[in-house]
């Protein structure tokens, strides 16, 4: 058996001249590149294409229709060719569309990070909270009663000196001190208490390398009927064990707080020299790192508890200062100048 040539009937011819008219120049127009436009004159045009074999087969029609058949398929190729060359030349022209490359690194977004002050207050709380202590917030804006008098700082104490703030023409002042909290937590709840506040605090100071008009403290107070100074002396030695390593020692020393009886300032042995003298605790081996004490009689009376039946202990520390002892910082005002390259250290 041969392979007879194919050959194709006038009707084939017909039709494949219909479905050039139909869909060839629509998909020429909507070619996107030249790389979709080459396949495209392959198929239509190219030596094995139907047109191609179309026009072989021309030979073997009727004179009649092969007049009418290869006039209608010459023009129709015509204009292939002439559409392919149009829709090329437009796309060397036109800008190259820009390709989704996939691969490429997205658009970075930069993560925030706590602030270092945020930080170590959630470091803080956190060694409380295992203590059961709940995080309770006060007000930044007071007045003289919560400030001063509650906290048994009479009008005619020089102990006010020590915390002196700034004060609005309206009565109202910036606390200058976290003890505030002390009196609006015991206002509105009954013993059994254990809460840690920190917050803002604001002193007419000038600033400094260690001083700022506002900085951040964090106050704690413990009340039921029978917490003694050794329960103080148990949280806090729990408490700056975990900030400042296991191996840490504990010194108080007595002091003078209006709100508390007796009161103490507890040191930290330096953690750097471990008590041998260096210029983080300027060669005293040790860091003054808080106040506490017993809390005053006084104090309960102002907020109406019975100071026969309550007893309790508070105390005090400076949030700039345990971060700049922790982490080396020399200078309070890196905290609060926004500058990437400092908080950037932190994130
Ligand atoms: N309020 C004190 C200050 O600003 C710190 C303080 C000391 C708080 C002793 C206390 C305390 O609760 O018992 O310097």
């Amino acid at each position: 058996m041969t392979d007879a040539p194919d050959i194709l009937s006038p009707d084939a011819m017909h039709s494949i001249l219909e479905d050039i008219e139909t869909n060839a120049f629509r998909r020429i127009g909507e070619a996107a590149g030249l790389a979709e436009l080459e396949p495209l004159r392959i198929e239509y045009l190219g030596r094995k294409s139907r047109m191609s074999h179309l026009l072989r087969s021309l030979g073997g029609l009727a004179p009649e229709d092969r007049t009418r058949l290869g006039a209608r398929a010459n023009e129709v190729r015509k204009r292939l060719e002439e559409s392919i060359r149009e829709k090329e030349a437009a796309l060397k022209k036109a800008p190259p569309k820009q390709a989704l490359d996939f691969t490429l690194p997205g658009a970075p977004v930069p993560r925030g990070a706590e602030h270092p002050i945020t930080r170590t207050i959630h470091e803080i709380v956190s060694v409380f909270e295992r203590l059961n202590f709940e995080w309770v917030s006060g007000r930044e804006i007071e007045t003289e009663f919560y400030n001063f008098t509650a906290l048994n700082i009479p009008l005619d104490h020089p102990s006010r000196d020590a915390f002196d703030t700034f004060f609005t023409r309206g009565g109202n002042l910036l606390r200058s001190q976290t003890s505030t909290v002390q009196i609006r937590v015991m206002e509105k709840r009954k013993p059994p208490l254990r809460v840690v506040a920190p917050g803002r605090v604001y002193r007419p100071d000038t600033v400094d390398a260690s001083h700022s008009f506002m900085f951040h403290q964090i106050e704690g107070l413990m009340v039921d009927d029978r917490t003694t100074f050794a329960d103080l002396k148990g949280v806090i030695h729990l408490f700056l064990r975990a900030l400042f390593g296991e191996t840490s020692r504990i010194r108080f020393r007595p002091h003078f707080f209006p709100f508390t009886e007796p009161s103490v300032e507890v040191d930290v042995s330096c953690f750097i020299c471990r008590a041998e003298g260096c210029s983080v605790c300027g060669q005293k081996g040790w860091l003054e790192v808080m106040g506490a004490g017993s809390v005053d009689p006084a104090v309960f009376q102002a907020v109406g508890y019975d100071p026969r039946k309550v007893q309790g202990f508070a105390f005090g520390m400076g949030v700039e200062r345990l971060a700049m002892l922790r982490h080396g910082i020399n200078d309070i005002r890196l905290f609060y100048e926004n500058d990437l390259r400092f908080l950037k250290q932190f994130a």
